[in-house]
């Protein structure tokens, strides 16, 4: 990440690599990924009707290595939680292969830690029996204190014995947070986490994010639909296209110096140059994405 994040000059957009690569070249040493994707095509067979397929996402290589924070961004629909589905495991992809730290995936990513889309906490379950539950699924014996202690760290010291329907939105996300975070994953999946949140929690919450990122240096593979999100948060942003057979469409390397405010780093220039750069090749993408929805409603 270090040689990535001190490289100056214009906004550097690389093309995505050539559909199918990724494979190691003979000679030259590459470190290994937490996490590799590589030529993941996803097709999906309709239930009623056998003869029926989509392909939402098609010879999709990207990678995450140890310690980087890479967003993901394209149009709503195009394949971004399907990705994510098939790093974590949920998803068998219909062609290609997923690597761990080297090793080819077979069933759920242990090493991965999954903060979805929806909400995902058990609502009979309190905050801090939330949090406890994947420690006490692994069986370790003081769940209950690092439960306390995430729940202290996420800002809700205060709120374990609540359920989640006494809390508010952007409490339910710090429990999901804790929830995740507390397993220690060496990698953090996040699927549009903050989107239902209102601007100053988002912000809030997407700085707090940083801050436990920057404490563990976990690889981040995080999925937004918001710009703005992918390129004050991440070390790396990748494109995808609008679907069916979406793909990356082009990569950044964001260079702004860290810690970062997620509010005061907007105003840079330099972040305007890369959000510049950055929309000149998804906005085409956004509006194909929206008539495609536009046309199936
Ligand atoms: N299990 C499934 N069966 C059939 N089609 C599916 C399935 N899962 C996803 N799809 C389709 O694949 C495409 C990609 O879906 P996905 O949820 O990955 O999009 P997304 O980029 O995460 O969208 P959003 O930004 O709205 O969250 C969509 O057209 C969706 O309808
Ligand atoms: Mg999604």
């Amino acid at each position: 990440m270090g040689e990535r994040a001190l490289s100056a000059g214009p906004p550097q957009a690389h093309r995505a690599p050539p559909r199918g690569a990724g494979a190691q070249q003979p000679g030259v040493s590459t470190p290994i990924a937490a996490l590799a994707l590589r030529g993941v095509t996803c097709t999906f067979v309709s239930r009623d009707n056998r003869s029926q397929r989509y392909t939402a996402v098609e010879d999709v290589t990207l990678h995450v290595a140890p310690g980087e924070f890479v967003s993901v961004v394209g149009p709503t629909g195009c394949g971004k939680s399907t990705l994510l589905n098939v790093g974590a495991g949920l998803l068998e992809s219909s062609a290609g292969q997923v690597h761990v730290f080297g090793q080819p995936l077979l069933g759920i990513n242990r090493r991965a830690g999954y903060m979805f889309q929806t909400e995902a906490l058990m609502p009979w379950r309190t905050a801090r029996a939330n949090v406890m539950a994947g420690l006490e699924f692994r069986g370790e014996t003081d769940a209950g204190a690092q439960a306390d202690e995430w729940l202290k760290r996420v800002g809700l010291g205060g709120f374990g014995d609540r359920y989640p329907h006494q809390l508010s939105g952007g409490m339910r996300k710090r429990t999901s947070l804790a929830q995740t975070l507390v397993l220690d994953p060496d990698i953090i999946l996040m699927d549009e986490p903050f989107s239902a949140l209102d601007i100053q929690t988002r912000q809030l919450m997407e700085n707090e994010v940083l801050e436990l990122w920057a404490a563990k240096k976990k690889a981040v593979l995080f999925i937004t639909h918001d710009l703005d999100e992918a390129i004050a948060m991440s070390d790396r942003v990748i494109v995808l296209s609008a679907g069916p057979a979406a793909h990356p469409m082009g990569e950044f390397v964001i260079d702004l110096p860290r810690p970062r405010d997620v509010a005061e780093v907007r105003v840079t220039p330099r972040f305007v140059d890369l959000h510049k750069a950055i929309w000149d090749v998804l906005r085409d993408e956004v509006l194909k994405g929206y008539a495609q929805q536009r046309l199936v409603a």
